[in-house]
């Protein structure tokens, strides 16, 4: 048994994992290794080619992780996406490139995490960022920047797709949203998102080709001698030395590979970057998680801390087409991020209230669902907090992705910030064994309502001028199927029959104050631990309006000074 030593052990080479791995061999007297469960796809076309968004699905890249029975949601299981590779889900996701609404960020600092607000963040988003300024055929069919609110020097390259869809789109969608009061946004990417874009993308504008962690983080590194990735290589569990100062101190991580199980020294820290479906259950089969869950596959319970993956937060995908009247060539990256009040109009304070009066109540369901793991006051106080964003700051309430596309314009829309929690825990001590996810979609009635609702506003969209002269037949879901005044039951059930995950899971490893709920501190540390911390997209308290990557790079780039600024005196 071939034993190996490194002073940190980062677990996933995926979004997080290698902006972490870069930074930290940036310390030349430190050495970095990434233990990753997939292999190279800087050759797989499903990866590079910026119109494959999908190929990969389902193929060995793909984690494809299978939800329990979605039972608020018509029973069925779902599909969770997530990569499986050097990269991580960079690798297959859509590569929208949006960040999040200002206030959205200061709100972790005001529920405890001192330091982490809008400001702080806003560097570390320009330094990941290699922004490309697009060029002036690019500008006239629709990209449009600040220049303020980027980053031309940093390793992830963001900017338009080379072919960039017919210029009569967007004019077409601004005129239409402005009857429906909804805005232009010359760029989302500073903090106020509400309106209508065209987002860039991560994307190598020049050779056209999607640009994911690996590309921007590891490959351009990767002769660093004191940078390693364990390709091909699962992580089993963290290896546990002695205790000090009565915190639980991380000496190496367990792995296993073609060549067997074997140990991989950390001879300062262990970070965890597996991804949120991943990291909650690597820090139970290390013992590290509710006790009353540990204790069913007896494993030692070495911190207690009850809320390891629960307050897991996704978000629901339906979708729309039409039969176009143009023929649309090139990429889209037109997004409309509405606030609920451009959304509901008059009917805006009634929900208000309805869903203020209800936040109790959700608190409570969902500390009874976690069987008392998590606290119904802790719980109502992030609801609170979420309340406030959408109906008094009125940050955006939904994305709507246009997606005009040779003879079809099609519509994928996800609301931002539903109330449903759910949980993901191990099944089974064995590792290799898959965990129960449990998204708990439409736990609520009002998360229900308002994944029809959108709907029901994308028809009022595509009737209002002149963007309904673009379209004819509405395909789907068909007035056949949901007829022109449709009853709420009708819309939801075609809400609940066609819905998907929309891939944003978040949350299982809450960074948050002990004492309301966290897992891991400010320095992403896990609580009760010397050296183990959780840097992925499991620390992310609640949802986002922007779509995940930028922040997880950015938030990623503040961690690694973090740690840095410890092993640099
Ligand atoms: P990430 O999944 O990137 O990394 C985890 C890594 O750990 C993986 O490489 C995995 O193989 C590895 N790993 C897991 N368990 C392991 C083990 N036991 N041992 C060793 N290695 C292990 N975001 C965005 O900004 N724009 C977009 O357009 C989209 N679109 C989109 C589409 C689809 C289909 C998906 C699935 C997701 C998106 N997203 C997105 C979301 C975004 O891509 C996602 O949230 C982040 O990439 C997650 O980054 P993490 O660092 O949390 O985990």
């Amino acid at each position: 048994e071939r034993e190996s030593q490194y002073d940190f052990v980062i677990v996933g080479g995926g979004t997080s994992g290698l902006v972490v791995a870069n930074r930290l061999s940036e310390m030349s007297d430190v050495t970095v290794a990434v233990i990753e469960a997939g292999d190279s796809v800087l050759n797989n076309s499903n990866v590079t080619s910026v119109t494959g968004y999908g190929r990969s699905f389902g193929t060995a890249i793909d984690w494809q992780y299978q939800t329990e029975d979605q039972k608020y949601a018509g029973g069925s299981k779902q599909i969770m996406r997530a990569g499986k590779a050097i990269g991580g889900t960079s690798t297959i996701n859509g590569m929208s490139y949006t960040r999040a609404q200002n206030v959205q960020i200061d709100s972790w600092e005001s529920l405890g995490n001192k330091g982490w607000n809008w400001q702080s963040l806003f560097p570390y988003y320009m330094k990941s960022e290699g922004f490309q300024v697009p060029t002036q055929d690019q500008i006239s069919f629709g990209a449009d920047y600040y220049s303020d609110y980027h980053g031309e020097h940093g390793p992830m390259k963001v900017g338009w797709p080379k072919f960039l869809t017919n210029s009569t789109v967007l004019p077409a969608l601004d005129e239409s949203f402005n009857h429906l009061g909804v805005p232009y946004n010359r760029d989302v990417n500073g903090g106020l998102m509400v309106g209508l874009t065209s987002h860039p993308n991560t994307i190598d504008s020049e050779a056209n080709v999607r640009h994911d962690a690996a590309r921007a983080y590891y490959w351009p590194y990767q002769s660093r001698p004191n940078l390693k990735i364990i390709s091909n290589t699962h992580a089993n569990k963290i290896i546990w030395g002695n205790d000090s100062d009565g915190d639980a101190v991380a000496i190496g991580v367990e792995v296993n590979n073609i060549n067997g199980k074997q140990i991989i020294h950390a001879s300062k820290e262990v970070i965890l970057s597996a991804g949120s479906l991943k990291s909650p259950a690597l820090l139970e089969l290390s013992g590290i998680g509710n006790p009353d869950i540990l204790n069913k596959y007896d494993i030692p319970v070495k911190v207690n801390i009850s809320t390891v993956g629960e307050n897991l937060q996704d978000q629901t995908n339906n979708g729309l087409s039409y039969e176009g009247k143009e023929f649309w060539l090139g990429s889209p990256t037109f997004s409309a991020l509405p606030s609920a009040d451009q959304l509901y109009g008059e009917s805006f304070y009634t929900i208000a209230s309805n869903v203020n009066s209800s936040l109790a109540d959700y608190a409570e369901t969902i500390a009874n669902s976690s069987n008392g793991a998590l606290k119904a006051s802790n719980l109502l106080a992030v609801f609170q907090v979420q309340w406030d964003l959408i109906f008094r700051s009125k940050v955006p309430f939904a994305e709507i992705v246009f997606l005009p596309i040779a003879h079809t314009f099609s519509v994928e829309y996800w609301p931002l910030l539903p109330f449903s929690r759910g949980s993901i825990h191990i099944k089974s001590a064995d590792p290799s064994e898959p965990a129960a996810i449990n998204p708990n979609y439409f736990m609520f009635e009002q998360d229900l309502t308002t994944q029809s609702d959108v709907a029901w506003y994308i028809r009022k969209v595509f009737g209002t001028r002149p963007l309904a002269d673009l379209v004819g037949d509405e395909r789907s879901p068909g007035l056949e199927h949901v007829p022109e005044n449709a009853s709420d039951s009708t819309w939801n059930s075609w809400v609940k029959a066609n819905y998907r995950s929309n891939f944003h899971p978040v949350g299982t490893a809450s960074m948050l104050p002990r004492n309301k709920g966290g897992v891991v501190n400010t320095d992403l540390k896990v609580y009760g631990t010397k050296n183990v911390r959780v840097i992925d997209a499991s620390v992310l308290p609640y949802q986002l309006c922007g779509h995940l990557t930028s922040t997880l790079y950015a938030m990623a780039e503040r961690a690694s000074d973090l740690i840095k600024r410890r092993y640099t005196f």
